[in-house]
């Protein structure tokens, strides 16, 4: 215990400086599990280098639409994506040095678009140093514009008794309990500039939510349960035991929440092979952004185990560009039909057998994005390609 104690002030120390607040790795040696499930979470990933699907889509718009200047849909997007960054937006003369393409500017633009903090992500210092939040529903997310952060240093958090060798701590409300101000600042609604909605995961809930304990932290975190805010403890004392919850911010990936909330049940009936689909989720699914899919689809078998037909169901929404063709949803100039399963609600999807059929197979998984758009904008991480499998059986006729 000395030795854990020794090296943790060891590394304490070697961040002492102007990197204290950069990254997660700075608050790692106290609070090393809530780093690690950090780190399993899309949150870690939201920097356009970490992500082939954020950085391609940025490269995809400026080749589709010449008018977009690379450097500024990047500042634009970190509102939400990377609310760290130290400029707000590109002044007009900014833009003008960044169409001639003048080394200068542009280097100027990569310093503060690759900066530690920038490059770590939705970090613990975008939520932890959140000293107000000014949400506005009717304006939908503003990321940054949102939140009003504190000094450098001072962490706020559920508490109103933690005390910390290594930084501030204070209280804040929107910490406490299960209401979703915090996430609402990101995750409750989003237009492009064209002023499409193309994220609304907050207004899904708000229509559907019949529960007013109910927030996104219960899902997407954990209940709370008993354990520790730090694992570090001065001298000759123990870690006080608290009230907490698990940092995964529980995806498709690096959790079971599909299968721990979409139910799904299936039957014969009338030469029809139905499944019928429960989203207990207070929003749709899939949620949030918009090319997101969950495919089902089926399969029949004659007695000799020979494939004799299929069936596909998709649940997601199209966008289209003024060509009418498909294209992101943050170039879209309408949203195409949506058959997204609305919060709390189930549906029943039904397929005709054919003649002949002795069993038939069902898969349902998730899709990052939709095979046809990840072919456009070049993905080509597996991570975004593979199918997210969580439910399949096979069903005797
Ligand atoms: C500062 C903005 C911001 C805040 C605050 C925020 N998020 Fe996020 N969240 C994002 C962005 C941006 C992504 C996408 C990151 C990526 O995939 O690159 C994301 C991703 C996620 C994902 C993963 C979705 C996926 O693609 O699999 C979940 C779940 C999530 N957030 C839940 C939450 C919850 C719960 C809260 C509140 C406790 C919250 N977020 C607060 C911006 C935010
Ligand atoms: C997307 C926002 C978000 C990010 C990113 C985030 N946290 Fe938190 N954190 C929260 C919320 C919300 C709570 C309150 C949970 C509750 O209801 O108890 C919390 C609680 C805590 C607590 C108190 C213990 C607990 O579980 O309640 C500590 C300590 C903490 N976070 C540290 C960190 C560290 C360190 C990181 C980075 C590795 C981090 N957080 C990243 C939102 C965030
Ligand atoms: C030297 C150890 C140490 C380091 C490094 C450290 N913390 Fe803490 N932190 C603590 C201790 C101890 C507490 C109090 C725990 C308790 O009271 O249960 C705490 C409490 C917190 C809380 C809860 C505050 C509240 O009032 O609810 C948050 C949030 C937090 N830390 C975030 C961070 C973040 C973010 C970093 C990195 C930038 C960090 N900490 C680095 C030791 C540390
Ligand atoms: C009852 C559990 C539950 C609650 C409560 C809940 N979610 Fe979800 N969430 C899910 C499930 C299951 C999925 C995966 C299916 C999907 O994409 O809709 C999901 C998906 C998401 C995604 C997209 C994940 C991805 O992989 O693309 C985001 C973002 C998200 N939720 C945010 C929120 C926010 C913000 C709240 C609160 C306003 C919230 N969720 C409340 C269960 C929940
Ligand atoms: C209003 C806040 C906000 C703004 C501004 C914003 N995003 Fe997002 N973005 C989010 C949230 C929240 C998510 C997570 C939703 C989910 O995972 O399903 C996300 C997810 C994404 C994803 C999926 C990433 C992944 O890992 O799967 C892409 C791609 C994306 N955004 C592109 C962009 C681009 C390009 C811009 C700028 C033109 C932008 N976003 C601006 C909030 C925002």
């Amino acid at each position: 215990m000395r030795i854990m104690l020794f090296s943790m002030l060891f590394v304490v120390s070697i961040f002492a400086g102007d990197s204290k607040w950069e990254s997660n790795k700075d608050c790692e040696a106290c609070h090393a599990d809530i780093s690690k499930k950090w780190e399993t979470s899309r949150h870690s990933k939201s920097h356009f280098d970490n992500n082939d699907l954020f950085k391609k889509t940025l490269l995809y718009m400026v080749k589709e639409n010449n008018r977009l200047i690379l450097d500024e849909l990047k500042i634009n997007c970190a509102k939400c994506h990377n609310p760290r960054v130290k400029q707000k937006e590109v002044t007009k003369s900014d833009k003008f040095l960044l169409l001639m393409d003048l080394d200068d500017t542009k280097e100027k633009y990569d310093k503060i678009l690759n900066s530690k903090n920038m490059k770590n992500g939705i970090n613990c210092t975008v939520c932890h140093n959140m000293n107000k939040i000014n949400f506005d529903k009717s304006k939908g997310s503003n990321g940054m514009n949102d939140i009003i952060f504190g000094p450098d240093g001072t962490m706020y958090g559920p508490f109103d008794d933690a005390v910390s060798p290594y930084h501030k701590t204070a209280k804040r409300d929107y910490f406490v309990g299960d209401k979703p101000k915090l996430c609402f600042t990101c995750h409750y609604s989003g237009e492009n500039d064209n002023g499409v909605t193309v994220y609304a995961t907050g207004k899904e809930f708000d229509k559907n939510s019949d529960n007013s304990d109910e927030g996104c932290k219960s899902c997407h975190m954990s209940k709370k349960k008993k354990g520790f805010a730090s694992n570090f403890a001065p001298t000759g004392k123990k870690p006080k035991s608290r009230m907490v919850r698990e940092h995964r911010f529980a995806s498709v990936d690096n959790s079971d929440i599909l299968r721990d909330n979409i139910d799904i049940e299936s039957y014969v009936k009338k030469n029809k092979f139905i499944i019928n689909i429960k989203n207990r989720t207070p929003h749709s699914v899939p949620t949030g952004y918009g090319l997101r899919e969950i495919i089902i689809s089926v399969k029949y078998f004659n007695k000799d185990d020979k494939l004799i037909g299929k069936g596909k169901t998709v649940l997601g929404t199209k966008w289209k560009g003024s060509n009418g063709k498909a294209t992101t949803p943050h170039l879209a100039t309408f949203q195409g039909k949506d058959t997204r399963l609305k919060g709390k609600s189930s549906k029943k999807y039904k397929f005709s057998i054919p003649n002949g059929v002795k069993y038939v197979e069902y898969r349902a998984y998730y899709k990052l994005i939709n095979a046809e758009m990840a072919k456009k904008i070049g993905i080509t991480d597996k991570f975004f390609l593979k199918d997210y499998l969580f439910s399949a059986k096979r069903v005797e006729l």
